[in-house]
């Protein structure tokens, strides 16, 4: 196989061969027949509408939006992973990373890859082929992490729960009190199924897991929570908290990073299945002294830097209330038109993204397809066995009042467009309403 670069010199076409060929006319006549192409495709573009002025708002539940910030953090320059004031950097992250994940004695792990690299990680590093585990699926998440489970040969007990309810605690408490002989290794719990937008109880697994007494580890999947949600891992005991850069941290994806406790990290001694990439303990020795096992991503380093200092500075609580607040204005939007969630019961509604359920007839993923199209709006299409029942909206990370209007205002539009049954207005009027008498509240309390 050759490769060639065609480029335009002072108005003359030349193909340069990295082997040397002389294919001079044959190439003239394909870039001739390229830049036609291009041409026909941009014509297609502005005919079907495509190209539109303004910015693309991004309204998915991750990525999320990106805050200047940290944008700015990250237009560096390539650095010195070795250097000797390399740790001065990394050291003190590793520990306010710490405080994100609401922990003092667990360890954090940060590794180049997304969630899904995350969750192998904690897999791979703490438990063994034939190793029993709980685990339950009830959205597209929690039924891949099941799946990697199974290709990692682990002896998998997995409850098949209706999409749009949360994990059955009850159901949990029974099993764990029926294994008498502490056999099941690890609970599994997704604290958000972004899916559908439901929400689980961590605390409530804990408890169910103290009430029987079982030693087991719990793994929890906050990917779409941590640093948009309270996530406590010391006190609900959690032993292996996976999250991912692009939700909650508001930068691009990336970073795997992981809570570890001092308990499941002892189980490393002995844990079997393979691993070299997500090794712990190829990490943990490079990490105690500042440095990483391979090459670094040292400009999500720095942008990991900037969100940590921004969750850190608006306080953690106030993070969680935003969210809930932006969350409880799109719910206020989705009653005002009529519909209901994914979310079977409130307890279950998710702060972080909601899954809205579009009327018989209605293809909800044409409605997210028709706001990117039209409005340039990119909202969530559904997955898996719901695909198509519902649009997501994803209402986290860097978001405020006015932002969070704006995935109302192209569903709202774009709903009306493909016939539904919507007063336009009537969404973003009821979100408006809320959020202007919570801010209200919150001014006369003294609050921002
Ligand atoms: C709850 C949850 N878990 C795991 C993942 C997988 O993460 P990633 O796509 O970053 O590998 C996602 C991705 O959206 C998710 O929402």
């Amino acid at each position: 196989m050759q490769f060639y670069l065609l480029r335009t010199d002072e108005g003359s076409r030349r193909s340069v061969s990295f082997e040397g060929d002389a294919l001079e006319s044959m190439y003239t006549k394909q870039s001739d027949l390229l830049i036609a192409f291009i041409i026909l495709n941009k014509l297609i573009k502005i005919w079907g509408g495509l190209t539109m002025p303004g910015r693309n708002f991004l309204h998915i539940p991750g990525p999320t939006i990106v805050p200047q910030r940290i944008r700015n953090a990250m237009a560096i320059e390539q650095e010195d992973m070795r250097a000797a004031d390399f740790p001065e950097f990394t050291l003190p992250l590793f520990n306010d990373l710490k405080k994100i994940f609401q922990t003092e004695t667990g360890r954090i792990f940060i590794f180049p890859a997304s969630g899904t690299g995350g969750w192998e990680a904690g897999i791979t590093n703490i438990l063994s082929p034939g190793d029993k585990v709980l685990m339950s699926h009830f959205g597209q998440f929690s039924w891949l992490w099941v799946e990697m489970c199974q290709r990692h040969g682990l002896d998998v007990n997995a409850l098949e729960i209706e999409w749009g309810e949360g994990i059955p605690i009850d159901r949990y408490a029974e099993i764990l009190k029926a294994d008498t002989g502490k056999r099941i290794k690890a609970v599994f719990a997704t604290h958000n199924e972004t899916a559908t937008g439901v929400k689980s109880d961590i605390a409530a697994i804990r408890k169910a897991m103290d009430d029987a007494e079982h030693p087991a580890l719990l793994f929890v999947d906050a990917v779409s929570s941590l640093a948009s949600l309270d996530f406590r891992m010391d006190e609900w005991g959690v032993d292996v908290c996976v999250s991912g850069s692009q939700k909650g941290f508001m930068l691009p994806t990336g970073l795997a990073i992981v809570g570890i406790s001092e308990k499941a990290l002892a189980m490393r001694e002995t844990a079997k299945l393979p691993r070299t990439f997500f090794s712990f303990d190829d990490m943990i020795a490079a990490n105690d002294n500042g440095y990483f096992p391979y090459t670094p991503n040292t400009i999500y380093l720095r942008g990991l830097r900037e969100s940590v200092n921004m969750l850190l500075e608006e306080g953690l609580d106030n993070v969680f209330a935003r969210h809930t607040r932006m969350a409880t204005a799109v719910r206020k939007a989705v009653e005002a038109w009529g519909l209901s969630l994914i979310a079977k019961e409130e307890k279950w509604y998710s702060d972080t993204v909601s899954a809205i359920r579009t009327p018989d007839g209605v293809d909800g993923n044409e409605v997210a397809r028709h706001c990117y199209k039209y409005y340039n709006v990119a909202l969530s299409i559904s997955l898996g066995k719901i695909a198509g029942q519902a649009f997501r909206i994803g209402h986290l990370g860097d978001l405020n009042e006015v932002m969070v209007l704006t995935p109302l205002n192209g569903a709202e539009m774009s709903m009306k467009d493909l016939g539904m049954d919507i007063e336009l207005g009537s969404g973003i009027a009821a979100a408006q309403e809320y959020l202007r008498n919570t801010r209200q509240a919150r001014i006369q309390a003294g609050g921002a």
